[in-house]
């Protein structure tokens, strides 16, 4: 059961909140990860991620217990990560098991490192660094995308990389009005918020909107290009934020994620996952997968140019908005989004909850 949004410890500031680590980042793209480290960092802890013999995706404390060096800049063997420096080896579980100069007269240190859970879907790779038991109890399994499978979904990449707390980054995409922002890149005006709930673990706001665009003939994938093509019309825009995540839907056409890295207090990453549906062209769902497939994969990345640009526009914002912050912690801002205020809570919330446990 859900619970109401009481009790939020008023002295925590939004701009240096924590994060409730009892939840699944994203930390890589499918494709990053190999058999190579890599490191990742969330909420200051940095974590090296491998694929082991079986492709399985392993993450474990990027810090050798011996100097402390980073495991990252090691190599793999089997399924064992290897240090650098003088080539201890660890394995998933992040116990040391191989020492290359062990004599008879050694033993091998009883030295642990922290392995993290870690799952792989939807192009995407998660980490889970909170309490096991919570796991349980609460989120299970991360964000599912299933757009990213689905043959009817075109789907486009941006990495946000912005020097700003992550309130910030949710705040933006929580509130619609700020397409007055984007100009050539604005795929909607006019937003008017119709409906507004709450609870701790999510907001869900409901903004009527006009859209630039309308997917419902085969050339409409040019209106990306050629803004003359795009004609506006009544439609619904619905953004949720579902701790620590965000999606949004646009009319029947457009579905956006956005999946929270948050660095440290004011560095985010997150990936934004746009998707054209392809929804309404029966005469294409007839056509042999194979080519479908093809289809999908020919246009991935065909919004590029918009999301990349859109990005932009807002990573420039969110940085002034943590340099204001930084500049003068006291400075008042001014809020008449009501959306805002709930999502404040919920991140206070979710923060006062982690502390708690
Ligand atoms: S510092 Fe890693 S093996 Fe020595
Ligand atoms: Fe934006």
């Amino acid at each position: 059961m859900t619970k109401s949004l009481t009790d939020i410890n008023s002295s925590i500031d939004i701009r240096t909140c924590g994060i409730n680590l009892d939840h699944w980042y994203v930390v890589a793209q499918s494709l990053e990860v190999t058999s190579e480290p890599l490191e990742v960092v969330v909420w200051e802890q940095s974590i090296v991620l491998y694929r082991d013999e079986q492709k399985k995706i392993q993450a474990i404390e990027n810090s050798c217990p011996h100097r402390q060096v980073k495991l990252s800049s090691g190599k793999i063997i089997g399924n064992d990560l290897e240090c650098a420096y003088h080539g201890w080896r660890f394995n998933s579980e992040g116990k040391c098991i191989f020492i290359p100069y062990l004599n008879d007269r050694n033993k091998l240190p009883n030295c642990q490192i922290t392995s993290y859970l870690a799952w792989e879907s939807d192009g995407f790779i998660w980490v889970f660094l909170g309490d096991p038991k919570e796991l349980q109890r609460t989120s299970g399994q991360p964000l599912k995308i299933p757009e990213w499978g689905h043959l009817n979904y075109i789907a486009t990449v941006s990495i946000i990389e912005c020097q700003g707390h992550f309130s910030f980054l949710i705040e933006n995409l929580m509130d619609m009005y700020h397409g007055h922002l984007h100009e050539n890149y604005q795929a909607w005006n006019s937003a008017k918020l119709v409906k507004l709930t709450s609870n701790e673990k999510r907001v869900d706001a409901l903004y009527e909107i006009k859209s630039y665009y309308k997917i419902d003939k085969i050339w409409s994938i040019f209106q990306l290009f050629f803004p003359r093509l795009r004609q506006l019309h009544s439609d619904l825009l619905q953004v949720n934020y579902i701790y620590p995540h965000w999606m949004s839907t646009l009319g029947d056409d457009f579905k956006i994620y956005c999946l929270l890295c948050p660095i440290n207090n004011n560095h985010t990453r997150a990936y934004l996952i746009h998707f054209t549906s392809l929804n309404a062209f029966e005469r294409l769902h007839k056509l042999p997968i194979w080519f479908r497939r093809w289809i999908k994969n020919s246009l991935f990345g065909s919004a590029q140019k918009m999301l990349d640009g859109l990005v932009k526009q807002d990573i420039f914002m969110i940085e002034q908005e943590q340099q204001a912050y930084s500049n003068d912690i006291r400075q008042q801002a001014y809020e008449i989004n009501p959306t805002i205020s709930q999502v404040q809570k919920i991140i206070k919330k979710q923060f006062q909850l982690y502390e708690n446990n």
